[in-house]
C-alpha cells in the first residue's frame, strides 16, 4: 500500500488516500473512535494542547474540534479536491453556515449566485442579513453583471457561487470568476456538490473555498455531512471559529467511517449516473412533451464550452422542462414507479424533484421567475439502475 498517494489517480486515492493499514493493527477499514473526549498524560500537556502547541502524540482534545476518524476521511477529501486541507461537518450547511460565519462580520458584503440550492438561498437572503450583512444576487453566468455589481462597493468579503448552478445546471465561469473576487479582495467560495471533486476542482481555478453537501455524491445519501475544503490556514480557521464556536455542525466519528466507506465507490457511483444521465437526458430531449433539457452531458448544453474547459465527467443530475407547467410535471411525477418523488441527489436510486414547489420554495414566487427556477423544469438525479428500467419508467411516465 503506497503511503504517498498525492500523485494517484482520483479513483485510487479515493479508496487509499489518508488511511496506511500498518498503522492501525493492519485493518482494512479504519478504527472508529467513538468518543467525546480525549484524555492527556499531564496538566502541562492539556494547557499545551489549549495554547495550540499540543505534544505530538496529544493532539485530540474534544471531537467537536477533532477526531482521529475524521483526521483520516479529511485528508482523504482533502487530496480528491485537491485541497490542503479540509474539515467535515454534520451537513452541507453545516458546511456553509461554518464557513459564513468563519470570514463574514457585520457591514460586510457578500455577492452571491441567483442560483443556488434553497436553504443556502434563505440563510443569505433572509438570515445573514439580519446580522448587518449586505447580501447581492447576481446572475453569475453574466460575468459582465458580476464585474457592475463588484464595482458598486469598495470592498467584498465573499464571492459565492455553485460550480454546477442548483436547480438551472447552468455552470459558471469560475476562472474569470475568481479574478473579479480576488481584484476585489474577496474570498472566492464555490459550492461543489453537483460536480463532486471527481468533475471539477474549483480550487485549480481560483476558489479560495470548496464546499459540499456530502450527502449527495460523497456519503451517496445514507445520511446527511458536509464538508469544506482548502487552504490549511483558512480550515483551520474555519474549524476553530465557524465549526467549533459558531455551529458545532461536527460530523459523528461513526459517520465519518460511512463517509469514508462511501468514497471507496464514488468514482463508480458518479461514473455510472453520469452515464445514465446523458443516456436519459438524450432520451428525453427527443420527447414530444419535453419542451427542452439542460444536461452537462449533452451537447446542447447553453455553457457546452464552459462543460469542456472545467466539468471532467459530466453530472449526474440534470434539468428537464415540460410542455406546460406544474399540472403536467404533477402529472408526470405521480406515475413514476421506480424513480422516487425525493429530493436530494447523488443516490443510488433516481430521484425525481419538482425545484419550484420542493427545493427552492424559499425563493418567491417573483424570484423564482426572475431567476429561471420554472415551474415547468423537474430536476432529476440520475441512480445506479439499469438505464433500460429508468428510461421505461420515464416512458410509462410521460405516456
Ligand atoms: C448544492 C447544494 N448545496 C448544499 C446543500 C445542503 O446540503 P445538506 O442537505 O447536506 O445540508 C444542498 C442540498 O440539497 C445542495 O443541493
Amino acid at each position: 500500500m503506497p503511503h504517498d498517494t498525492s500523485k494517484l489517480q482520483p479513483a485510487t486515492q479515493c479508496i487509499h488516500a489518508g488511511y496506511d493499514p500498518r498503522e492501525h493493527h493492519h485493518a482494512a477499514n479504519p478504527p472508529i473512535y467513538l468518543t467525546s473526549t480525549f484524555e492527556f498524560d499531564t496538566a502541562q500537556a492539556c494547557a499545551k494542547a489549549f495554547a495550540g502547541v499540543p505534544e505530538p502524540c496529544q493532539t485530540h482534545i474534544y471531537s467537536r474540534l477533532t477526531n482521529p476518524t475524521n483526521e483520516i476521511l479529511e485528508s482523504r477529501l482533502a487530496q480528491i479536491e485537491k485541497a490542503e486541507a479540509a474539515v467535515s461537518f454534520s451537513s452541507g450547511m453545516g458546511a456553509i453556515s461554518s464557513v459564513f460565519w468563519t470570514f463574514l462580520k457585520a457591514g460586510d458584503v457578500l455577492i452571491s449566485s441567483n442560483r443556488v440550492y434553497g436553504c443556502t438561498y434563505a440563510l443569505l437572503a433572509h438570515q445573514l442579513t439580519k446580522f448587518a450583512i449586505k447580501v447581492e444576487f447576481v446572475d453569475f453566468t453574466d460575468i459582465q453583471k458580476v464585474k457592475e455589481v463588484c464595482n458598486k462597493y469598495k470592498e467584498v468579503a465573499i464571492l459565492y457561487t455553485e460550480s454546477i448552478q442548483n436547480p438551472t445546471n447552468d455552470v459558471v465561469d469560475l476562472e474569470e470568476l475568481a479574478k473579479i473576487a480576488h481584484s476585489h479582495k474577496a474570498k472566492f467560495i464555490v459550492d461543489n456538490t453537483f460536480a463532486s471533486p471527481l468533475g471539477c476542482n474549483p480550487l485549480q481555478f481560483g476558489a479560495d473555498i470548496v464546499v459540499h453537501s456530502a450527502t449527495k455524491y460523497l456519503i451517496g445519501g445514507i445520511c446527511t455531512a458536509g464538508c469544506a475544503m482548502g487552504s490549511a490556514a483558512d480550515m483551520t480557521m474555519v474549524r476553530f471559529i465557524g465549526l467549533k464556536d459558531c455551529t458545532g455542525a461536527v460530523l459523528d466519528a461513526a459517520m465519518a467511517f460511512a463517509m469514508i466507506q462511501g468514497l471507496e465507490t464514488l468514482d463508480l457511483r458518479v461514473r455510472c449516473m453520469s452515464q445514465n444521465a446523458a443516456k436519459l437526458a438524450e432520451f428525453l430531449e427527443k420527447h414530444p412533451a419535453v419542451e427542452k433539457v439542460v444536461s452537462t452531458g449533452l451537447p446542447s448544453h447553453p455553457q457546452a464550452e464552459l462543460v469542456k474547459k472545467y466539468i471532467k465527467i459530466p453530472n449526474g443530475l440534470f434539468s428537464c422542462y415540460l410542455k406546460g407547467g406544474y399540472d403536467q410535471c404533477c402529472t408526470m411525477m405521480n406515475k413514476f414507479q421506480l424513480a422516487l418523488r425525493a429530493v436530494s441527489l447523488g443516490k443510488t436510486h433516481t430521484l425525481v424533484n419538482h425545484p419550484a414547489s420542493m427545493t427552492h420554495s424559499t425563493y418567491s414566487v417573483e424570484e423564482k421567475l426572475k431567476y429561471g427556477i420554472a415551474d415547468n423544469m423537474i430536476r432529476i438525479s440520475a441512480g445506479c439502475e439499469d438505464i433500460i428500467d429508468i428510461i421505461n419508467d420515464f416512458k410509462q411516465a410521460l405516456e
